[in-house]
């Protein structure tokens, strides 16, 4: 009788425990599941966008333009930067530019911006997105200088002089952007208009700063592989519902042949595959809290010996061995894979190449393609011409170029995502 009872209780409990274990995200939030994603029941694979500068815009009306051409094309997902951040010295300037920010560092510590000029412009985007039926990759703050990234932190925290990777290791920076990580987490974390949080814009232990000696892989210390683990579980902490990511670039740590490649006949170490960036692209992927990778092309960029005699590679192939690497290393960890940014120069280079990689994206199940970058024609603030900040601007209405945007009236090329969009849509069910 007593041994009947607990077995039912048992039940009772190994039922309401199983459950537990197996909540439902809360409706309209994306699920990582075995490989792959799920809203709402159904699988959920995407063409996206990436446009930093849609918080940047001033104008409500361009905002929705962007939105609107965003869901005409079929984007389902758009990725922009959680933080805009400016030094004390910019803040004149900015008021009277109108620029966008968040954070305002003059000490120390920094300052956050709720106001119109500041969160309410990253709030509308966040809560417009939503009417367009887009929801967001956020990424909390960046590698690089642009847009006050990490060397804020480094240089205002732990002073002038130092390397880039004191980033991921000085407990006060940590402090301060965990700070900040709560303060957009807090903000946004019921909105099932977030896609995923994304703990950092293309984390290395180099930036416009360099690199100290104790952070890759390959010297026996992977400090990136350590601050990825302990942030995603911070902002799990915070969030128990919206996906993490890393928003790598997809470096690996591999050994041997694998860490390199051949040039004219010799062969040559690679950052690329020998885990001295600092990511380790699989042992990071295999992380409680990293949902899903990410992961990025610019080979042009990349590497100057390519599309030349003496190389066994292109530009085009050279990205095709990189998809399928990244599709076969999201495979064994059995999470899904999003090939989040990649360009390539000239509309020629672009109407040539990108076919071929969007085709093996899809053809090895990659949930997520985003080119870099999107762009918008149209915007009627300022008369559509605009300073936003560096060499960003405003152009007869079309959004900045880098050379990378991608308009409307580059049919060929804008077509490639717009029928690769109808495909993942598809594959959507
Ligand atoms: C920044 O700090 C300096 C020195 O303390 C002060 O003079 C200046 O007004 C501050 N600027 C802002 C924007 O807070
Ligand atoms: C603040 O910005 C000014 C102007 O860009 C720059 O010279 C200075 O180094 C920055 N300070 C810090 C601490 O980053
Ligand atoms: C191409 O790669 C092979 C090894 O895979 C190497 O033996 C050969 O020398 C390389 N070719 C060139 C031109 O570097
Ligand atoms: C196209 O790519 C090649 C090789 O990567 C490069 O040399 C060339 O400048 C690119 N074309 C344009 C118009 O940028
Ligand atoms: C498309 O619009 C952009 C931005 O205004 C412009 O630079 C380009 O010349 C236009 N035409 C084509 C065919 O790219």
């Amino acid at each position: 009788m007593r041994s009947f009872l607990s077995l039912i209780l048992l039940t009772f409990l190994g039922v309401v425990l199983s459950q537990g274990n197996d909540a439902r995200p809360p409706l309209g939030f994306v699920q990582s599941k075995n490989g792959k994603f799920v809203l709402n029941g159904k699988l959920f694979n995407f063409v996206g966008a990436n446009s930093y500068w849609l918080p940047l815009l001033t104008s409500k009306e361009d905002v929705h333009t962007t939105f609107k051409e965003m869901q005409g094309a079929g984007v389902k997902v758009l990725r922009t930067w959680g933080f805009n951040a400016i030094n004390g010295s910019e803040l004149a300037g900015a008021l009277e530019s109108g620029l966008t920010y968040y954070q305002l560092w003059n000490s120390t510590d920094w300052t956050l911006n709720e106001g119109p000029q500041g969160l309410k412009r990253l709030d509308y985007v966040v809560d417009t997105a939503g009417q367009y039926g887009i929801k967001i990759i956020l990424a909390f703050t960046n590698n690089w200088v642009g847009y006050g990234g990490a060397e804020l932190y480094i240089n205002w925290i732990a002073g002038a002089g130092k390397t880039h990777d004191v980033f991921y290791s000085d407990p006060a920076i940590t402090k301060s952007y965990q700070k900040y990580v709560k303060a957009i987490v807090n903000r946004y974390k019921n909105s099932p208009n977030i896609f995923a949080w994304e703990l950092m814009n293309e984390a290395r232990c180099l930036g416009d700063l360099p690199s100290g000696p104790n952070c890759a892989p390959a010297s026996g210390t992977p400090l990136l592989s350590k601050w990825y683990k302990a942030q995603s579980d911070y902002v799990r902490s915070l969030d128990p519902n919206h996906m993490i990511t890393t928003g790598g670039e997809g470096h690996f740590f591999w050994q041997g042949e694998n860490a390199g490649y051949y040039y004219d006949g010799n062969f040559v170490s690679d950052y690329n595959f020998n885990g001295q960036a600092g990511e380790d692209f699989d042992a990071d992927l295999a992380l409680e809290n990293i949902d899903f990778a990410t992961y990025h092309i610019y080979p042009e960029y990349w590497y100057s010996n390519l599309n030349h005699p003496g190389t066994n590679w292109t530009v085009k192939d050279w990205g095709l061995k990189w998809i399928q690497a990244h599709a076969d290393a999201a495979a064994k960890a059995g999470k899904p894979v999003i090939l989040e940014e990649f360009g390539v120069s000239g509309l020629q280079n672009k109407t040539d190449i990108y076919p071929a990689w969007v085709d093996l994206a899809l053809k090895t199940k990659h949930a997520g393609i985003l080119p870099w970058q999107f762009g918008q024609l149209g915007l009627k603030e300022s008369g559509g011409n605009r300073v936003i900040k560096y060499a960003d601007l405003l152009v007869d209405g079309a959004s900045p170029n880098d050379g990378l945007a991608i308009y409307r009236n580059q049919t060929t090329v804008w077509n490639i995502f717009k029928n690769a969009a109808k495909v993942q849509e598809g594959r959507s069910k």
